[in-house]
């Protein structure tokens, strides 16, 4: 039986499968640059996190109506449920969707038709984070914000991805500003393959309340005692570092020297269609490659509760 946990970072969109990728390729008329799922498969070796993000974003042309994404996010809760998960967050990333003429209400009301219905289907409760894309301008975030204005019933918080790299946390410091006086919540992508400056950036200008991915903190003594000392979470994402060359080899993952130096760290999928993996396909093989005890795997299962936006009673119960 896999531990009850709570997936902080997965992005929706990652979670396409070739096998539903072709299915909805079919039902839109869309025609994919790949004989069949084999030849998709065979695309699935990045050398870094833009290599990914290139078949990320093309093959988002599949998705298209309403149903495409409560299809999406359905089958994504159906794997999920089967991996011990019993709360997730949920993160979408809407200007790939508008800046392909979709709008707005397509895809949040297509991903709230599967969420709206995933305690009673599922078991799993759900919290929904819209990302900006950190490549596109402060302006195109602040539009997007704009645009989810009538959804923010089923928007939980805001969330920072895409290409980190020379697109620093700064650039965004008004849009988040925004959100938190809408009462949104707070987190970003800081530290993935950018340095440890993004990470401080992000918590001293965005005001985040979680770290997402942060893997680059243990470049920096004072940010982890920081981070240790303010109890930010960090959501880590194994296999996601292996395949996006973050690390070398899953044993050379820093996840237990950050557990030993008192991190709040909590494992997640990021991306599981793409990365070879879901929630607790990351929990086997962190305990298989680096050995951790299962004190440890049920101490990143609590702190997965513990980092979500959950309230305490509701916590109480998703354990
Ligand atoms: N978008 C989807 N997955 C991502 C990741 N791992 N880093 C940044 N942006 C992303
Ligand atoms: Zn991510």
């Amino acid at each position: 039986m896999p531990l009850p946990k709570a997936e902080l970072h997965l992005h929706v969109e990652g979670t396409l499968e070739p096998e539903l990728a072709f299915d909805l390729a079919a039902r839109n008329g869309v025609k994919l640059p790949y004989a069949d799922t084999d030849e998709l498969r065979e695309a699935y070796r990045f050398e870094d996190l833009q290599s990914f993000l290139n078949l990320y974003y093309e093959l988002m042309a599949v998705l298209r109506t309403e149903r495409d994404f409560e299809d999406l996010a359905d089958a994504y809760l159906t794997r999920a449920a089967a991996q011990g998960v019993r709360h997730a967050e949920i993160f979408f990333d809407p200007q790939a969707h508008l800046a392909r003429g979709l709008d707005m209400g397509t895809v949040v009301e297509g991903l709230w038709r599967a969420l709206g219905r995933s305690e009673e289907s599922h078991g799993i409760s759900t919290r929904l984070i819209l990302c900006f894309l950190r490549d596109e301008s402060a302006d195109s975030a602040l539009e997007t914000l704009e645009a989810a204005r009538p959804y923010l019933d089923r928007i939980t918080g805001i969330g920072l991805d895409s290409a980190e790299v020379g697109h620093p946390p700064a650039k965004f410091r008004q849009v988040y500003e925004t959100a938190a006086a809408l009462g949104l919540r707070r987190v970003a992508h800081a530290g993935e393959e950018g340095p440890p400056e993004y990470i401080t950036e992000a918590l001293d200008l965005l005001g985040i309340e979680r770290v997402d991915h942060g893997l680059r903190c243990m470049e920096d003594p004072e940010l982890v005692e920081r981070l240790v000392r303010e109890r930010v979470p960090l959501t880590l994402c194994p296999l996601s570092n292996v395949r996006l060359r973050t690390v070398d080899t899953l044993a050379d993952h820093p996840l237990p020297a950050m557990l030993d130096a008192g991190l709040l760290c909590t494992v997640n999928s990021d991306d599981p269609a793409y990365f070879g993996g879901y929630a607790d396909d990351n929990f086997r093989a962190v305990r298989e490659s680096l050995g951790l005890t299962e004190d440890r795997l049920r101490e990143l299962a609590r702190n997965s509760f513990l980092a979500s936006f959950l309230e305490d009673d509701e916590e109480r119960r998703a354990r």
